[in-house]
């Protein structure tokens, strides 16, 4: 035999769809996806967020009828934002047993109580300066924070939430709010944190829909993005502090950063495809530059190779209506 032509064909295994199918290592299906949703109290309407096409801010009086719409295409979980007309200092509505994360979370429980409900827990939607917690005169002001987050879970986890979701990136979070729900009684109740966040520029479109008040950046509090070893060092002090589920956020310019947490820790993995990856997606769909549902397969699959578990995406209805 001529050493001139390959001995190895990968060729063999590409030839027709079945046995391209045979051999696919990774899938994944809307069981592994979360929705995020955002809910705003005070109006009838529904708003279009022209940042993320196809996405609207749903009207408080309209969540139980969509979260059945949810769950009848087969969504099983939920993110939930808040859009708040009662803006504070300190974000205290978030705390309140009659604000909108508690209202949020008992309307989406008491319509459908297996869709699981995980309650993003930050207080930047309800503060007049849209930052993620408690202002001091050199930024947010971690500890007093990290008082007012317990206080926020056990309210939603008192209102019915399945997962407390902090992402207000605060050191020592997801102990203060474990204590918090322990203390409270709230055992059973489980924490899926954004253990690694980067300080990412693709949050933009979020911020337009959640009406955010932010000037300036939340770089003293979430993650620089050049860094790696952090990153992992991030996810692995929340699985010490007693985190139920790690969370990567952005995703897609994070693999790197999956697959190494994937590697380090034993806890099931998540991963946050961002608003800014979903208006990429969908904003170069519009314009002709490439096939949305190829590319959404495409970025989700890669998203799972890379060693997620779940993915919380904006895609997820679409998927959970129209298949891959
Ligand atoms: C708030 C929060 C943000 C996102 C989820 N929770 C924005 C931020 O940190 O500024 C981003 C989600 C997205 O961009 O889709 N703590
Ligand atoms: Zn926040």
């Amino acid at each position: 035999m001529s050493n001139q032509f390959p001995a190895s064909r990968l060729r063999r295994l590409r030839q027709s769809d079945s046995m391209r199918t045979l051999f696919q290592e990774t899938a994944f299906s809307v069981n592994d996806l979360v929705l995020p949703i955002f809910v705003e109290e005070e109006t009838s309407e529904y708003v279009p967020i022209e940042a993320m096409p196809g996405v609207m801010r749903i009207p408080e009086s309209r969540l139980a009828f969509e979260i059945e719409r949810f769950a009848r295409a087969g969504i099983r979980s939920v993110m939930t934002f808040g859009i708040s007309k009662h803006m504070d200092a300190t974000g205290s509505d978030t705390w309140d047993e009659n604000g909108l994360v508690a209202r949020m979370t008992r309307i989406c429980k008491d319509t459908v109580p297996e869709m699981i409900v995980m309650s993003d827990t930050c207080f930047c939607e309800y503060t007049s300066h849209g930052h993620c917690g408690v202002l001091h005169d050199h930024g947010v002001d971690n500890d007093a924070t990290l008082i007012n987050l317990g206080k926020q879970a056990v309210n939603a986890a008192a209102a019915g939430a399945d997962f407390i979701a902090p992402s207000a990136a605060q050191d020592g979070q997801v102990q203060a709010i474990r204590s918090a729900l322990d203390a409270a009684g709230f055992i059973d109740t489980s924490i899926m944190a954004y253990s690694t966040k980067f300080a990412s520029s693709l949050y933009g479109p979020f911020r337009e829909a959640g009406g955010s008040m932010l000037k300036g950046n939340r770089k003293q509090y979430q993650m620089n993005p050049m860094n790696r070893r952090e990153a992992v060092r991030e996810s692995l002090m929340d699985e010490q502090e007693g985190a139920d589920a790690l969370m990567v956020k952005p995703a897609g310019a994070y693999l790197d950063v999956i697959r190494e947490i994937r590697e380090a820790s034993r806890l099931p993995l998540a991963a946050y495809q961002v608003s800014g990856e979903y208006a990429m997606i969908k904003f170069a769909a519009q314009a002709g530059a490439i096939d949305e549902r190829a590319v959404v397969r495409e970025s989700l699959g890669a998203i799972k190779r890379a060693g997620a578990d779940i993915i919380l995406t904006y895609f997820a209805m679409d998927i959970a209506e129209n298949g891959l």
